[in-house]
């Protein structure tokens, strides 16, 4: 029997991929999920199954009915800056404009702690709303905005990933990084303070390759490879002109790719967002060092930077999952990013007779986005062991939802509905940490 204190169940449809690593869903139509919280403080899933078979063992547990709703895991986003939560829905003509014109104004007001409190207070509330529990975050060129966010996860109990962008140089004053030395010292510093402290991570931040010197990514690689177990994340091959950019300040360079390869910055969990424009050689130099490829839809379309080719990335088995960018990004929901992708895929995948199915572009934003942060068996799915961070979702939200879930003949037909149809009005409860 296992411990009563703080242990609880759920009855209601449960949705998990059994394989982290594979998208096939294994769907309970009468379900049972049992939570148990560690010595850690840290709620994880101890069993999963049929209401039946599961519910003689835990007979005494306090029980949640939630029968006529879907218990699935929490969304985890790979790339996303809630410095830019002001920023979503300002259009330009394009990247380098939309970085100068809109970003740049917004993420220099985070130099004021209280306003980077305010405003990561909001970004997490927004998470919550759209069932995003893990994110893998950009905050901005300030240690204040770092510590506002962490502060605010922590208080929150999630599990949250996030780092100081590196920026020395070409960014406007109050964002560039008035000491190269400083940025790497404050970097290491927040690495020291935050990295591993309950479920918060690290992830070294240079922008991208134009905004900082070599001297400062370097540094970056130095710490990334003294740090092993932090993240890396950046930027890579979003938008033509960015990329004559790096070309123009790194002509040594093979591609754009190359550049942060040979600054050691390509390794397991380095996570580059976008990843539009690579060659052959990039794909299977990521592939070759476990680095991941952050799938950035919504933002790519509406920046008009390019498509993510499904097909190379399947065929160079390169690592990639789900992410909204806000605020290139258009949405925090992971339905809107999971329908753009589909949209998106079809123009690669379809040459080959192809598309993404639901539950394939469903894990690509959960049990797949986790595995390529390197957080298998720990966010994202619901497998005994994994954090009980869950969403309760209600197929019926909207009269439309309803009446398409219920023509609904297939599991793959009620989750493609959602993808299509979805957004925060199906999330109707969001268990984080247990609660
Ligand atoms: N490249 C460098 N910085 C950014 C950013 O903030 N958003 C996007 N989409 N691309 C970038
Ligand atoms: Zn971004």
């Amino acid at each position: 029997m296992p411990a009563v204190s703080d242990s609880h169940a759920y009855r209601a449809s449960l949705l998990w991929f059994p394989d982290s690593h594979s998208d096939r869903i294994h769907f309970e139509s009468d379900g049972l999920l049992v939570t148990e919280r560690g010595e850690d403080g840290i709620a994880r899933i101890k069993a999963i199954g049929s209401y039946t078979s599961l519910y003689p063992q835990y007979i005494r547990l306090p029980l949640t009915d939630w029968r006529g709703r879907w218990i699935a895991p929490g969304f985890v986003d790979t790339h996303i800056h809630y410095a830019q939560t002001d920023v979503i829905g300002s259009p330009a003509d394009g990247l380098l404009p939309w970085l100068n014109n809109h970003t740049f104004p917004q993420e220099t007001r985070f130099a004021d702690p209280s306003h980077a409190r305010a405003v990561a207070s909001f970004f997490f509330d927004e998470l919550k709303r759209h069932g995003v529990t893990t994110a893998l975050t950009f905050a901005t060129a300030h240690s204040a905005s770092v510590d506002a966010f962490f502060n605010e996860a922590q208080s929150r109990q999630l599990r949250m990933i996030s780092g100081r962008v590196l920026q020395d140089r070409h960014s406007p004053d109050g964002l560039r990084d008035r000491s190269t030395a400083q940025s790497l010292d404050e970097t290491e510093a927040l690495i020291q303070r935050w990295h591993g402290v309950d479920r918060l991570g690290y992830a070294i931040t240079p922008r991208f390759a134009p905004t900082s010197s070599e001297a400062q990514l370097r540094g970056a690689g130095e710490l990334a490879a003294a740090y092993p177990q932090t993240w890396v994340q950046t930027h890579v091959a979003e938008n033509a002109d960015e990329i004559r950019w790096v070309a123009e300040l790194f002509p040594e360079s093979r591609s754009y790719l190359g550049v942060y390869e040979s600054m050691g910055l390509l390794r397991e969990r380095s996570v580059y967002a976008h990843c539009l424009h690579l060659d052959a050689s990039d794909r299977d130099l990521m592939s070759e060092r476990g680095a991941a490829a952050a799938v950035c839809p919504t933002s790519n379309l509406f920046l008009d930077s390019g498509l993510f080719d499904f097909n190379l990335a399947q065929s160079h088995q390169l690592k990639h999952a789900l992410a909204s960018d806000v605020g290139g990004g258009t949405s925090f929901s992971p339905f809107h990013t999971m329908h753009a992708a589909y949209t998106v895929a079809r123009q690669s995948l379809g040459k080959t007779g192809h598309s993404l199915g639901a539950e394939h572009v469903w894990w690509l934003h959960t049990a797949g986005a986790a595995a390529a942060l390197g957080l298998d068996g720990v966010c994202g799915n619901l497998n005994p062991g994994c954090d009980a961070d869950f969403i309760l979702i209600n197929p019926r939200a909207t009269p439309l939802l309803a009446r398409r879930t219920a023509a609904a003949d297939s599991l793959q037909a009620q989750l493609f509905a959602m993808v299509v149809l979805g957004d925060d009005r199906l999330i109707e409860h969001v268990v984080i940490n247990g609660r």
